[in-house]
């Protein structure tokens, strides 16, 4: 009795160990770090942060599309700079997949952030973790919230393709919200993550093809809001690549009111919508709407978790000198 009761419990106590260390959670044991760089490279956050500035102040998009890689290198085989890749003799890289395909942008900004980066401290800052830093730097100078970046990610020496065009993987703006939901809590992430992070559509611009079935025939829409996104976007050909602000309100500003937009059913995305479509999401968003200090406190959370995903950490992988090709 006794011998069998102990060991049935050392099985839980290694369970819940596991559990503690987020074997189960798909990321949260990640080996990161936020002084990862203060002795090899003490200036890599003054040095990222200017380039970002002077980016944005440049094309204020910039900060929105930087953001959206740091996302897209995350979910695809974890934050480890893979989406930055062009493709190879051996392999295809990432971005030309669907999700990523015309879509996707800030390569040069990356490539001029890692230029400045590579002449004050050569060899140390992976691509992986300038993608991290630039997401935060972003966000701040845009008026949102500041976090302490985890820092120690290494950069892929390949990239997937296959990986990449899995819509398992990117979240597809035609998604329901279940849909929504399963895609993020495979990568360790909660439904609470899931909306804090779509929060992230506070900046930035979508493209005609990805809204015309929203604003066509989506009926939990605004009637005017779906007039004025129709003008410039034709129910049937052309226009394809005319973009829309996905806050209409303020696109240029990291704030919540994308979250006011839901409650006004003026989401842009069809998925944008879904977190505010009688389910169980609704009252998150209409938190998120009344309280920007909530959702900034869940956004910066789910920040780090997603930055936690399966970073390459240790010997693993390379620091890239390039971040478009390995070494
Ligand atoms: C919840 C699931 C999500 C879906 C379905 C989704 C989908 C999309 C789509 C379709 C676009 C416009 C692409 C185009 O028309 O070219 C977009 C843009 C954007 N997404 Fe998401 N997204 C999601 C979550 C996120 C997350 C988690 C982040 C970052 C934390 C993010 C950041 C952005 C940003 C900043 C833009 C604008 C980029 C730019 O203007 O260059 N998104 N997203
Ligand atoms: C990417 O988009 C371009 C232009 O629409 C298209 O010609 C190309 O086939 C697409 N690539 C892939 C891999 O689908
Ligand atoms: C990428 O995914 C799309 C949508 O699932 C699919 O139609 C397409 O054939 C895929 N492309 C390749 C080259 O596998
Ligand atoms: C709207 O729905 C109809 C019927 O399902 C479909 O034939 C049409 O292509 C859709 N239009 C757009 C713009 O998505
Ligand atoms: C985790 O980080 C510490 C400190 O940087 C390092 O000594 C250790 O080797 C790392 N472990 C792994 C598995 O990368």
């Amino acid at each position: 009795m006794a011998s069998s009761s102990s060991s049935s419990f050392s099985a839980a106590a290694i369970l819940a160990f596991a559990v503690v260390l987020g074997v189960f959670t798909g990321g949260s044991s990640a080996n990161l770090s936020t002084s990862f760089y203060s002795k090899t490279c003490p200036m890599v956050f003054t040095t990222v942060k200017s380039a970002v500035r002077s980016a944005i102040s440049q094309e204020s998009r910039l900060g929105a599309s930087l953001l959206r890689l740091h996302f897209h290198d995350c979910f695809v085989n974890g934050c480890d700079g893979s989406v930055l890749l062009d493709d190879t003799s051996s392999f295809t890289g990432e971005k030309t997949a669907g999700p990523n395909n015309r879509s996707i942008r800030g390569f040069k900004v990356v490539d001029d952030i890692k230029s400045k980066v590579e002449k004050v401290c050569p060899g140390v800052v992976s691509c992986a973790d300038i993608l991290a830093i630039a997401s935060c730097d972003s966000v701040v100078i845009l008026g949102g919230p500041s976090w302490d970046v985890k820092l120690g990610r290494r950069d892929a020496k390949t990239a997937s393709f296959s990986a990449a065009n899995n819509t398992g993987f990117l979240p597809s703006p035609f998604s329901s919200l279940s849909t929504l939901i399963s895609g993020f809590q495979v990568k360790g992430l909660s439904t609470t993550d899931m909306v804090a992070l779509s929060g992230a559509h506070t900046i930035g611009l979508a493209q005609c093809r990805t809204i015309r079935s929203r604003i066509y025939n989506d009926t939990n829409i605004d009637r005017s809001f779906a007039k004025l996104r129709q003008s410039k976007c034709p129910r049937n050909t052309g226009g394809r690549k005319n973009l829309a602000p996905l806050d209409l309100q303020t696109p240029t500003a990291f704030d919540n009111k994308y979250f006011q937009n839901l409650i006004n059913k003026k989401g842009l995305l069809h998925s944008d919508q879904e977190l505010y479509n009688g389910g169980s999401t609704d009252s998150l968003v209409r938190t998120y709407s009344n309280d920007a200090k909530t959702f900034y406190d869940d956004f910066v959370a789910a920040m780090i978790k997603m930055g936690d995903i399966e970073p390459l950490t240790g010997s693993s992988g390379e620091i890239r000198k390039n971040c478009r090709r390995p070494n």
